[in-house]
Protein backbone atom coordinates (compact mmCIF):
# COMPACT_ATOMS: atom_id res chain seq x y z
CA UNK A 1 0.00 0.00 0.00
CA UNK A 2 1.10 3.53 -0.81
CA UNK A 3 2.40 5.55 2.02
CA UNK A 4 -0.18 8.29 3.53
CA UNK A 5 1.46 11.73 3.02
CA UNK A 6 -1.05 12.63 6.22
CA UNK A 7 0.62 10.28 8.69
CA UNK A 8 1.51 10.60 11.21
CA UNK A 9 -0.27 13.13 11.76
CA UNK A 10 0.58 14.95 15.74
CA UNK A 11 -1.55 16.47 17.76
CA UNK A 12 -0.22 18.65 20.27
CA UNK A 13 -1.09 21.38 22.78
CA UNK A 14 -1.49 21.74 26.30
CA UNK A 15 -3.64 19.34 29.05
CA UNK A 16 -7.12 19.43 28.55
CA UNK A 17 -7.01 20.63 25.01
CA UNK A 18 -8.71 17.77 23.86
CA UNK A 19 -6.15 15.62 21.93
CA UNK A 20 -6.50 12.81 22.75
CA UNK A 21 -10.65 12.66 21.98
CA UNK A 22 -10.41 14.98 19.04
CA UNK A 23 -7.08 12.42 17.99
CA UNK A 24 -9.65 9.58 18.27
CA UNK A 25 -12.31 10.88 16.43
CA UNK A 26 -9.99 12.16 13.33
CA UNK A 27 -8.48 8.73 13.33
CA UNK A 28 -11.72 7.14 13.22
CA UNK A 29 -13.10 9.28 10.53
CA UNK A 30 -9.78 8.82 8.42
CA UNK A 31 -10.00 5.15 8.69
CA UNK A 32 -6.41 4.77 10.57
CA UNK A 33 -5.04 3.90 13.80
CA UNK A 34 -4.46 6.01 16.93
CA UNK A 35 -1.88 6.15 19.40
CA UNK A 36 -2.21 8.23 22.78
CA UNK A 37 1.49 8.48 23.85
CA UNK A 38 0.36 9.22 27.59
CA UNK A 39 -2.07 5.95 27.20
CA UNK A 40 1.02 3.46 25.81
CA UNK A 41 3.06 4.67 28.93
CA UNK A 42 0.25 3.86 31.07
CA UNK A 43 0.08 0.57 29.55
CA UNK A 44 3.92 -0.13 30.15
CA UNK A 45 4.85 2.00 32.68
CA UNK A 46 1.60 2.34 34.98
CA UNK A 47 -0.01 5.65 35.96
CA UNK A 48 1.70 8.41 35.21
CA UNK A 49 1.23 10.13 38.81
CA UNK A 50 2.94 7.12 39.74
CA UNK A 51 6.23 7.35 37.91
CA UNK A 52 6.20 10.73 38.51
CA UNK A 53 6.23 9.87 42.48
CA UNK A 54 8.49 7.48 42.37
CA UNK A 55 10.69 8.28 39.83
CA UNK A 56 10.58 11.95 38.82
CA UNK A 57 9.45 13.72 36.21
CA UNK A 58 12.89 13.37 34.30
CA UNK A 59 12.48 9.80 34.13
CA UNK A 60 8.86 10.18 33.14
CA UNK A 61 10.02 12.31 30.23
CA UNK A 62 12.63 10.14 29.27
CA UNK A 63 10.06 7.38 29.17
CA UNK A 64 7.93 9.83 27.43
CA UNK A 65 10.62 10.61 24.49
CA UNK A 66 11.28 6.57 23.75
CA UNK A 67 6.69 5.78 23.04
CA UNK A 68 6.77 9.10 20.80
CA UNK A 69 9.90 8.27 19.00
CA UNK A 70 8.30 4.89 18.22
CA UNK A 71 4.93 6.42 17.41
CA UNK A 72 6.44 8.88 14.88
CA UNK A 73 7.25 5.71 12.75
CA UNK A 74 3.60 4.39 13.12
CA UNK A 75 1.36 6.03 10.24
CA UNK A 76 -1.52 6.38 12.94
CA UNK A 77 -2.62 10.11 14.62
CA UNK A 78 -0.74 10.53 17.42
CA UNK A 79 -1.78 12.82 20.49
CA UNK A 80 1.39 13.73 22.58
CA UNK A 81 0.93 14.43 26.10
CA UNK A 82 1.11 18.66 27.11
CA UNK A 83 4.54 18.50 27.84
CA UNK A 84 6.47 15.94 25.28
CA UNK A 85 7.40 18.88 23.32
CA UNK A 86 9.88 19.88 25.59
CA UNK A 87 12.31 17.43 24.94
CA UNK A 88 14.62 18.64 21.75
CA UNK A 89 14.85 15.64 19.52
CA UNK A 90 10.93 15.57 19.53
CA UNK A 91 10.92 19.32 18.41
CA UNK A 92 13.75 18.24 15.41
CA UNK A 93 11.14 15.57 14.46
CA UNK A 94 8.15 17.35 14.53
CA UNK A 95 10.02 19.84 12.47
CA UNK A 96 9.24 17.55 9.62
CA UNK A 97 5.50 16.24 10.37
CA UNK A 98 2.36 17.70 10.39
CA UNK A 99 1.24 19.19 13.43
CA UNK A 100 -1.54 20.26 15.20
CA UNK A 101 -2.17 22.71 18.04
CA UNK A 102 -5.10 22.12 20.20
CA UNK A 103 -5.59 25.73 22.23
CA UNK A 104 -7.79 26.00 24.85
CA UNK A 105 -9.08 29.00 26.93
CA UNK A 106 -8.45 29.20 30.55
CA UNK A 107 -12.06 29.39 31.26
CA UNK A 108 -13.08 26.29 29.28
CA UNK A 109 -10.66 24.11 30.37
CA UNK A 110 -11.07 24.46 34.20
CA UNK A 111 -14.06 22.16 34.23
CA UNK A 112 -12.38 19.58 31.75
CA UNK A 113 -9.26 19.72 35.12
CA UNK A 114 -11.98 18.83 38.14
CA UNK A 115 -11.22 15.72 38.89
CA UNK A 116 -8.10 14.84 37.16
CA UNK A 117 -5.03 13.30 38.21
CA UNK A 118 -2.23 14.94 36.61
CA UNK A 119 0.69 15.31 38.71
CA UNK A 120 1.96 19.10 37.19
CA UNK A 121 -1.44 20.26 38.12
CA UNK A 122 -2.07 18.24 41.70
CA UNK A 123 -0.94 21.40 44.40
CA UNK A 124 -0.90 24.69 41.49
CA UNK A 125 -4.84 23.93 39.66
CA UNK A 126 -6.31 25.98 37.17
CA UNK A 127 -2.94 28.82 38.20
CA UNK A 128 -0.68 26.26 37.55
CA UNK A 129 -1.82 24.99 34.14
CA UNK A 130 -2.37 28.82 33.01
CA UNK A 131 1.51 29.34 34.12
CA UNK A 132 2.85 25.92 32.41
CA UNK A 133 0.34 26.70 29.36
CA UNK A 134 1.97 29.93 28.35
CA UNK A 135 5.17 28.99 28.87
CA UNK A 136 4.96 26.57 26.09
CA UNK A 137 2.75 28.68 23.52
CA UNK A 138 5.75 29.92 21.97
CA UNK A 139 7.22 25.90 21.62
CA UNK A 140 3.51 24.69 20.21
CA UNK A 141 3.56 28.33 18.06
CA UNK A 142 6.49 27.47 16.56
CA UNK A 143 5.83 23.50 15.58
CA UNK A 144 1.86 23.61 14.75
CA UNK A 145 1.28 23.75 10.97
CA UNK A 146 -2.88 24.60 11.94
CA UNK A 147 -4.04 26.01 15.45
CA UNK A 148 -7.50 25.14 16.24
CA UNK A 149 -9.16 26.85 19.66
CA UNK A 150 -11.37 24.31 21.17
CA UNK A 151 -13.05 26.30 23.84
CA UNK A 152 -16.24 26.80 22.03
CA UNK A 153 -15.96 24.37 19.07
CA UNK A 154 -17.40 21.37 18.47
CA UNK A 155 -15.67 18.04 18.44
CA UNK A 156 -17.24 17.49 15.10
CA UNK A 157 -16.03 20.98 13.87
CA UNK A 158 -12.59 20.51 14.81
CA UNK A 159 -11.96 17.08 13.05
CA UNK A 160 -14.01 18.85 10.10
CA UNK A 161 -11.18 21.49 9.69
CA UNK A 162 -8.02 19.28 10.58
CA UNK A 163 -9.81 17.12 7.47
CA UNK A 164 -10.43 20.11 5.51
CA UNK A 165 -6.50 21.16 6.00
CA UNK A 166 -4.76 17.56 5.39
CA UNK A 167 -7.26 15.72 3.44
CA UNK A 168 -9.63 13.87 4.11
CA UNK A 169 -10.44 9.73 3.32
CA UNK A 170 -8.37 8.49 0.81
C1 LIG B 1 1.80 16.63 31.02
C2 LIG B 1 0.63 16.37 30.36
C3 LIG B 1 -0.10 15.11 30.52
C4 LIG B 1 0.86 13.97 30.89
C5 LIG B 1 1.67 14.34 32.09
C6 LIG B 1 2.48 15.62 31.89
C7 LIG B 1 2.45 17.94 30.79
O1 LIG B 1 -0.77 14.79 29.30
O2 LIG B 1 1.71 13.65 29.81
O3 LIG B 1 0.79 14.47 33.17
O4 LIG B 1 3.64 18.10 31.09
O5 LIG B 1 1.75 18.85 30.26
P1 LIG B 1 -2.09 15.58 28.76
O6 LIG B 1 -1.61 16.79 28.02
O7 LIG B 1 -2.73 14.59 27.86
O8 LIG B 1 -2.90 15.91 29.96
Amino acid sequence: MAEDPRLPLVLIGPMGAGKSRIGQRVAADWGVPFVDTDQRIVDRHGPIERIFADHGEPRFRELEREVVAEAFREHAVVSLGGGAVLDPATQADLADLPVVWLRVSPEAVASRLVGGTRPLLASGGLAEWRRIATEREPIYAALADLDIDTSRRSVARIVADITERFGGTR
